[in-house]
């Protein structure tokens, strides 16, 4: 298992106007760009396959990953070895592939075009948007439970009961201290629909039997194919797992969420804000 899929297609329409022209994976939490802790999340949970789904104007995130021998030279020039050094080892994060995405037809569309790259293995999917501060990453504590077993882990969090209309919201039994048995998804419910106030966060351990089911998921909410629904699918055949990570979450797709995690890292890097 080495595939890790980054959907970064999005508008980042909440962050506007600072994504006007650029992506908002690449707007800096504290001294890097978000992506780049997300990326490091997959590859310290045994994910070194990058897969991005982009959209056009996208091409400065799949950039950073590049080589830019010019600018280490330049900075070794300067005495600036660990900084050259830096600069360098980001484009060996890993293998990155990309494609595009073509039409936003969501969440659940972008993951199907991993479909040919991902081939028979099973894969995890990174939502950048939810940025993790965590002692083990999160993808690793879902892992335990995918490989005991072999169902696709969705990861986990109680929201406030007036925030369930932001997520997919599970109904599902607990079977151990953290992992849920999960009986049925929903994308986005109106409060008074909402089953619970368990919302699946973005970070998923799925297996190829995904793809079909999301080739014949009809469009839901929003007029878009969503994971979710395809999801839905799984755990009605009981083939899917919730699991309640252990980490502090932020919605960086928020201006709110996105300060709060800068002041958080800043924090732990020993900044007083
Ligand atoms: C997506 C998913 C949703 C999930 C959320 C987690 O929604 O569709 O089920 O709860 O990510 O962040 P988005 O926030 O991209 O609209």
């Amino acid at each position: 298992m080495r595939k890790a899929v980054f959907p970064v297609a999005g508008y980042g329409t909440r962050m506007l106007p600072a994504t006007k022209s650029i992506p908002k994976e690449l707007l800096p939490i504290f001294d890097r760009p978000a992506i780049h802790y997300t990326v490091e999340e997959a590859l310290k949970s045994g994910f070194d396959w990058i897969i991005f789904i982009t959209a056009k104007g996208k091409e400065p995130i799949i950039n950073y990953f590049d080589r830019e021998t010019e600018l280490e030279n330049i900075l070794r020039t300067k005495g600036e070895k660990e900084l050259a050094e830096l600069i360098r080892s980001i484009s060996e994060m890993g293998e990155v592939l990309s494609v595009r995405q073509g039409i936003p037809k969501g969440l659940g569309h972008a993951v199907l075009k991993a479909k040919e790259i991902v081939g028979s293995e099973p894969f995890s999917v990174l939502l950048p948007d939810d940025f993790i501060i965590s002692e083990k990453p999160v993808l690793s504590q879902m892992m335990e439970v995918f490989l005991k077993t072999g169902k696709a882990v969705v990861a986990l969090e109680q929201v406030k009961r007036d925030r369930v209309s932001a997520y997919g919201i599970v109904k599902g039994k607990k079977i151990k201290e953290k992992t849920y048995k999960i009986d049925s998804l929903v994308e986005k419910p109106p409060i008074r629909e909402a089953p619970s106030n368990l919302a699946v966060i973005g970070r998923y351990i799925l297996t190829p039997e995904i793809f079909p089911v999301l080739e014949k998921t009809p469009p839901g909410r929003d007029k878009e194919i969503q994971l979710t629904d395809a999801l839905n699918y799984l755990a009605k055949e009981g083939n899917l797992l919730g699991y309640r990570f252990e980490g502090k979450r932020f919605d960086i797709g928020s201006p709110e969420g996105f300060i709060r995690a800068n002041i958080a890292l800043a924090g732990k890097r020993g900044i007083e804000i």
